[in-house]
């Protein structure tokens, strides 16, 4: 047995957008069933949850940013793919799909217009497709980056000559599993949780040898997007139905936080979806 850490949260900053225009009609990931009675949604719901979420980081002692929805983009409210934030740079996103391609200019505008008063003093538009921080996770000093689905190889390069910073290439197997964020939770700057099965047999090493101590997220709680989970170092916001995962979390000595988001999920997305951190000031 690993001795219980004791972990200290850290006030961080999100930059989120409301779910007024959310929706589920078309399907780009396998959550997405714009065609089944029980994939229909209920936005008034799905608004209710998130003000839930929002308010719980509040309650947190989080500082809350939020971008205005946009008519007809109706998976905007998933603000993690609007780019990532590091040292107070941007970079920015350039999405897979037709359908949420307006949003990236959407969030650059955001960036452009809010940016300066927050301490961001440089923007980058990626020439590869790169979805924010669904696929690229910061752990420390090091950044994780994942392929398969979603985000290109070309992306990693760049990420790397951006921030000027180490990447780990990741590669994701499983459709369920399409963004990093659905198979990887960061915990704190050493510690994340993830889920094997979602990674080609070499990235599942490569996590072997570079996070040992790290918690083997099981089957029922990554089904439920239980590893969409959002660490201010010790408070761990995750889905209410991800009950095994928040017990491993106690287990380790962090809080975890329980949410209800189901709503989203109905468009693949949980509470690290809805969120995107801004890191403002330089490591
Ligand atoms: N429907 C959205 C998509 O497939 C969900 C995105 C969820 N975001 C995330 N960071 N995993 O693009």
């Amino acid at each position: 047995m690993r001795e219980t850490a004791v972990h200290e949260a850290t006030r961080r900053r999100y930059l989120m957008c409301p779910p007024t225009y959310f929706d589920v009609v078309y399907a780009i990931n396998p959550w997405m069933r714009p065609n089944d009675e029980e994939g229909r949604v209920d936005t008034e719901r799905a608004v209710a949850q998130w003000t839930e979420l929002k308010d719980t980081y509040e309650r947190l002692g989080h500082e809350i940013h939020v971008v205005d929805p946009v008519p007809g983009l109706p998976d905007m409210v998933f603000a993690a793919n609007g780019g990532v934030v590091l040292d107070g740079r941007v970079f920015g996103s350039r999405f897979r799909y037709v359908e949420r391609l307006p949003e990236a200019a959407h969030y650059l505008s955001w960036f452009k217009t809010h940016g300066s008063r927050l301490g961001i003093a440089d923007i980058y538009v990626p020439l590869a497709v790169a979805e924010g921080e669904g696929d690229i996770l910061i752990v420390g000093d090091r950044i994780l980056a994942a392929t398969g689905f979603r985000t290109e190889p070309e992306a990693h390069r760049e990420l790397a000559d951006y921030f000027g910073r180490e990447v780990l290439s990741l590669e994701l197997v499983d459709p369920r599993f399409y963004h990093l964020d659905t198979a990887l939770a960061v915990l704190d700057d050493e510690t994340v949780a993830y889920y094997p099965p979602a990674f080609t047999p070499e990235s599942r090493e490569l996590l072997r040898m570079t996070y040992p101590d790290a918690i083997i997220a099981h089957e029922a709680d990554v089904m439920v997007l239980g590893l969409n989970a959002v660490s201010d170092g010790k408070h761990v916001v995750l889905p209410v139905e991800a009950k095994g995962f928040a017990e491993q979390l106690s287990r380790r000595g962090f809080e975890p936080v329980p949410v209800d988001l189901s709503e989203l999920r109905k468009a693949g997305g949980g509470p690290k979806c809805c969120t995107l951190e801004l890191r403002v000031e330089s490591a």
